[in-house]
């Protein structure tokens, strides 16, 4: 199914594999801009490199664990 997600920006947590990353990858498909956060880094700017090519998509480090965390 096809939504037009332009002008969304959509923030997911455990982003960098598994469901998230998922996830992000169905939402750039139908326009949104994704933010992925994760708390691995390494994966998570390769997730990014790999779904920019798709859509706008942006890595932050974050652990959600972690109120200080920024
Ligand atoms: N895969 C399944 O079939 C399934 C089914 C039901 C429920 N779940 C649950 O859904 C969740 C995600 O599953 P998945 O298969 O995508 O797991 P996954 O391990 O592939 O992905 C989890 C992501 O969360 C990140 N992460 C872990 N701790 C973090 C933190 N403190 N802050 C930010 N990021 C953090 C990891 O780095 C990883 O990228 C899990 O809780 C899992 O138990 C999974």
């Amino acid at each position: 199914m096809k939504v037009d997600l332009k002008n969304k920006v959509i923030v997911i947590t455990g982003a960098a594999g598994g469901i998230g990353e998922g996830c992000a990858k169905v939402l750039l498909e139908n326009g949104a801009t994704v933010i992925i956060a994760d708390i691995t880094r390494d994966k998570g700017q390769e997730v990014e490199a790999e779904l920019s090519k798709i859509g706008a998509c942006k890595f932050i480090h974050l652990d959600v664990t972690d109120k200080n965390h920024g």
